[in-house]
């Protein structure tokens, strides 16, 4: 089972969105796929709802209590990281996880937060040991402004440069709404959008 955790300290940065998109990203290349959710708000377990029995399937878990390691046999595992992660819980997670994706938004607050987060982070043993692939996603992006070059150079400078750039669009909250994501969507606009997800579904192995 290959697993990917999606966690940041900060609240809102976008790991259930991404979250839900790698999980049917994963079920739409016919792998059996589960998304564990740790937040209390069951975020990623309300979305699973909201899809009702549309396919590709994927199985909720609800990790909102702890770590329940009776994942069983999917073949792929995403998990929905609690909101605050303190720092035995990012161990805990970080022991079970092959990738670590870490959702960033542009912004003075959003970096500084991020930064301490990668900072714990590169003090994780698996990590420093680099046993560990750590993806930084930049989200809610609108190309070539200052706040996202300035994202670009920060985490640049930070030794963990941003592999992918998710742009800032109604669509992703619209989407979130009825159980969709982009990559599983109609809409033409979502099509356009999917394609800013290529560089991270090739890091997690899925080429399309
Ligand atoms: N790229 C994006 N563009 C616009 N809105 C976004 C984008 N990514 C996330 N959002 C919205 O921002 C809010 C927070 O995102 P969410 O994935 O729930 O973050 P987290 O799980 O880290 O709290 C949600 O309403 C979500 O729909
Ligand atoms: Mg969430």
């Amino acid at each position: 089972m290959l697993t990917v955790l999606v966690g940041n300290i900060k609240g809102g940065c976008g790991k259930t969105t991404i979250a839900t998109h790698l999980a049917v990203a994963f079920a739409l290349s016919g792998m059996a796929t589960s998304l564990a959710d740790c937040d209390r708000q069951r975020s990623s377990l309300n979305w699973l709802r909201r899809r009702g029995d549309r396919v590709p399937l994927i199985r909720g878990l609800d990790w909102s209590r702890g770590i329940d390691e009776t994942a069983g046999t999917a073949d792929r595992l995403v998990i929905d990281a609690p909101a605050a992660m303190r720092h035995k819980a990012v161990e805990e997670l970080i022991a079970i996880a092959d990738i670590v994706v870490i959702p960033v938004l542009p912004g003075a607050f959003d970096e500084d937060a991020s930064a301490y987060f990668l900072k714990k982070l590169g003090e994780v043993k698996a990590v420093r040991k680099h046993k560990r692939v750590v993806a930084v996603v930049g989200n809610r992006l609108r190309a070539n402004t200052r706040a996202s070059i300035h994202l670009d150079r920060f985490f640049e400078g930070l030794g963990f440069p941003v592999i992918t750039r998710l742009r800032d669009s109604q669509t992703y909250p619209m989407l979130a709404a009825e159980g969709g994501t982009v990559l599983d969507s109609r809409d033409r606009r979502a099509r356009e959008h999917a394609a800013d997800w290529q560089p991270l579904l090739r890091l997690i192995g899925i080429d399309s």
